[in-house]
């Protein structure tokens, strides 16, 4: 098939794109900066492209004739003029448009678990908003995915906490009670491939979770154990997170921001199973996987990896 993905040059993109190539398909990628994905045009039948979303009919014109369109685009950190609504609901929305005007028979969109127009945070409800809008959208077959946190190379996530863990003596924890069901990026690439010729996916929207359960204090433990830091981690309370959020949005690079932090007060674990059962996951735990990708925790060995399975 050809499939042209938004949103494609990061973490998860990365993933789906190369099991995608592995698959035997061919892969559009419409990125704002086509020059920084310079690991994604060494894959074979990848063509990266960059437009203006909202220019006339451009978006249109870069969809026609594809059979899949799948929609990943997301920020955890609003910049500038790249706000959660402009990315999350805005560019949704013009795919959805773009995509259903031109006839192309289907659409993927990544939403995130817990996504709902009253969330507690603006992540999580501009992710609401686009997942209920884009769901909505009359003559086009769509399914959504809301994941809990993804792990995998090249993971913002188990990476975060080993390079904090690397840097902090001590390392003071926000949220540490707060439930994840982190499912691995390989899962959810098959999560995305599997629901594309099923029908009884259309207009569905799917949790996708791991096998396993933790707080976030478990993860970053584990996180410790797997790296030999010797790091002292101190659980902090709901009263005393607050503020350590606040701080940490000031830090450069912002390992987490109040949104990110209001996002947490919710736990992030699946109400159901049903994608296993309907899209046919084997769903892996993060010890078949972690430990692989965190002992030689640098950027090239994750390429490496990625690209290996492409050439499978
Ligand atoms: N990682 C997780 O744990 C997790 C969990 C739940 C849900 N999700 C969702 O899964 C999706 C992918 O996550 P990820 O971890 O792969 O994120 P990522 O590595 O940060 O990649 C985000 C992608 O969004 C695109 N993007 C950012 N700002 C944009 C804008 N203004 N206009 C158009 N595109 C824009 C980027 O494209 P360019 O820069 O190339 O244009 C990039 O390819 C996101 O929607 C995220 O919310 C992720």
């Amino acid at each position: 098939m050809n499939i042209c993905i938004i949103g494609g040059t990061g973490f998860v993109g990365t993933h789906l794109i190369t099991e995608l190539i592995a698959r035997g398909h061919r892969v559009k990628v419409i990125t704002r900066r086509p020059e920084r994905h310079r690991h994604l045009k060494t894959l074979p039948g990848v063509k990266l492209t960059s437009i203006d979303f909202f220019g006339n009919k451009i978006l249109e014109r870069q969809v026609d004739g594809y059979d899949v369109v799948i929609n990943l685009a997301g920020i955890l950190n609003p910049q500038g003029p790249n706000t959660f609504t402009r990315v999350h609901v805005a560019v949704a929305q013009r795919v959805a448009e773009a995509t259903c005007s031109v006839g192309t028979p289907r659409l993927l969109h990544m939403s995130a678990l817990n996504a709902d127009e009253n969330g507690p945070s603006e992540y999580l409800r501009t992710k609401g908003r686009a997942q209920k809008q884009v769901l909505a959208t009359e003559g086009l077959n769509v399914t959504s995915f809301a994941p809990s946190v993804i792990f995998g190379p090249g993971d913002n996530f188990f990476n975060l906490f080993a390079q904090l863990l690397s840097l902090l003596p001590v390392f003071p924890l926000a949220s540490a009670s707060t439930r994840f069901a982190p499912v691995y990026v390989g899962d959810v690439a098959d999560a995305f491939i599997n629901s594309i010729n099923q029908p009884q996916t259309y207009g569905k929207n799917y949790e996708l979770c791991g096998p396993d359960v933790y707080s976030l204090k478990e993860l970053v433990q584990y996180t410790a154990k797997q790296t030999a830091s010797k790091s002292l981690i101190i659980p902090l309370n709901r009263f005393l997170s607050r503020p350590l959020a606040a701080l940490m949005g000031l830090v450069p690079g912002s390992p987490m921001t109040m949104d990110n932090f209001n996002s947490m007060q919710q736990d992030s674990v699946c109400q159901n199973n049903q994608a296993v059962n309907d899209l046919a996951l084997s769903l892996h735990s993060i010890d078949s996987i972690v430990p692989a990708y965190l002992a030689g925790r640098d950027y090239a060995g994750q390429m490496d990896f990625l690209r290996s399975k492409a050439a499978r």
